[in-house]
């Protein structure tokens, strides 16, 4: 880390310090793609993530550099001039953030330097885009002294996502980044926003991450196919139902609302939001429990609602979560928006290199491309070091 703050000082030929801070990704236990259906999710913040390094500027100009891009060299920004452009690539997150705050009436005195240096795997499920805008963020609130709470920079930074970036995700990720709480898992109710930390500690056993590393270019035009096909399903629902949300629908209704709903698709997306729902309700019980059989089973479950019904798995994930299956995970799951990207498994700690090691040549076989594993600690979220 110490590095980051020398690069940042080489990068911008300054020689004041740098403020240094961390922003987590997150990976989600269960509750997948019920976040903009007022659904129950249940993630934690991870420990790989991305760093910033900030200092305020004497003039109205961004200096964005990421040491991801380093082709991208320094972008620099008219703090006037915010508008989403494609040629500034990764620096529309973080120019996003700055034309919010604009938006909403804050005041933006000066610029700042940014230097960033993400561990995430892009595009891969972990969040690295909400990461980054939730970092910026807390910078800004930081240097501009705004008094956002942590939420309040969850809220604005899912709104940059949805109306900057034109990705209409619900709020997990951007809220679990900024309020993680080191070894804990959060549920999260998605429509009031209320949260209940839950102990994720798994005795002797470990999440396993596994990254496909197989990145589909369609997964945010497909992310949107179904917002809008819930969305649809909703609009229908509404008028026999008195509902807000999808997720206010319970199982033993499904029967019923199989006759409403003359639409097969649109039948099975909502089947999967409503038994989601109440998988995610039932693993917190199994984890206060201790349970971990079934806290699995209920990771499988949703893997296989996720593939049949929402239909957002395919050949990569499923090979994945399938071997680790058979090499003794007791429960795998796609994490994250899916169509790619990670896999999560539950694994005995003496079993970890053998899992990692078998599914590998599994997957490798099957479909060419390695995978990779992480094993990552549940942390804290969005914080200043220095
Ligand atoms: C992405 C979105 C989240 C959530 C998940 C699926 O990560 O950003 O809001 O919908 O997919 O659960």
């Amino acid at each position: 880390m110490k590095n980051y703050l020398e690069a940042y000082k080489t990068m911008f030929n300054v020689k004041e310090e740098g403020k240094l801070y961390y922003s987590p990704g997150r990976v989600n236990l269960i509750g997948e793609h019920i976040d903009y259906n007022g659904g129950l999710v249940f993630p934690s913040a991870i420990s790989i993530g991305t760093y910033g390094v900030a200092g305020k500027r004497s003039d109205c100009f961004l200096m964005l550099y990421s040491d991801n891009y380093p082709h991208e060299g320094i972008i620099m920004v008219d703090l006037n001039q915010l508008q989403f452009d494609k040629s500034h690539g990764w620096a529309n997150y973080a120019k996003g953030i700055f034309h919010e705050m604009k938006n909403r009436g804050y005041d933006i005195p000066f610029g700042i330097n940014l230097y960033i240096k993400g561990n995430l795997p892009t595009a891969s499920g972990l969040s690295s885009s909400a990461s980054l805008e939730v970092l910026v963020a807390f910078i800004a609130n930081d240097f501009y002294q705004f008094g956002l709470s942590r939420t309040d920079m969850a809220i604005l930074a899912q709104h940059v996502e949805n109306n900057y970036m034109g990705m209409h995700c619900g709020i997990m990720d951007q809220l679990i980044i900024a309020e993680g709480i080191k070894n804990h898992a959060i549920l999260m109710n998605t429509a009031t926003l209320e949260m209940t930390p839950s102990k994720a500690t798994f005795d002797d056993y470990q999440l396993v991450i596994m990254n496909t590393n197989y990145k589909r270019k369609t997964t945010d035009s497909k992310y949107n196919e179904r917002v809008r096909e819930c969305q649809e399903a909703l609009n229908i629902l509404k008028n026999k139902y008195d509902i807000d949300y999808l997720c206010d629908l319970k199982p033993y209704q499904l029967n019923e609302i199989e006759t409403f709903l003359n639409h097969h698709i649109l039948f099975k997306r909502v089947r999967h939001a409503v038994t989601e729902q109440q998988r995610t309700l039932d693993a917190m019980d199994a984890m206060k429990n201790a349970d971990l059989l079934t806290f699995g089973k209920l990771l499988d479950e949703s893997h296989q609602s996720l593939k049949n019904d929402y239909e957002v798995t395919g050949l990569h994930l499923d090979t994945l979560v399938d071997a680790a299956k058979q090499s003794g995970a007791i429960g795998a799951r796609v994490t994250g928006a899916g169509f790619g990207g990670c896999a999560i498994a539950l694994v005995k700690n003496d079993f970890i290199s053998r899992l990692e090691h078998e599914v590998q040549v599994t997957y490798y076989t099957k479909t060419g491309i390695m995978p990779e594993f992480y094993l990552v600690e549940f942390t804290d979220g969005v914080k200043k070091i220095i």
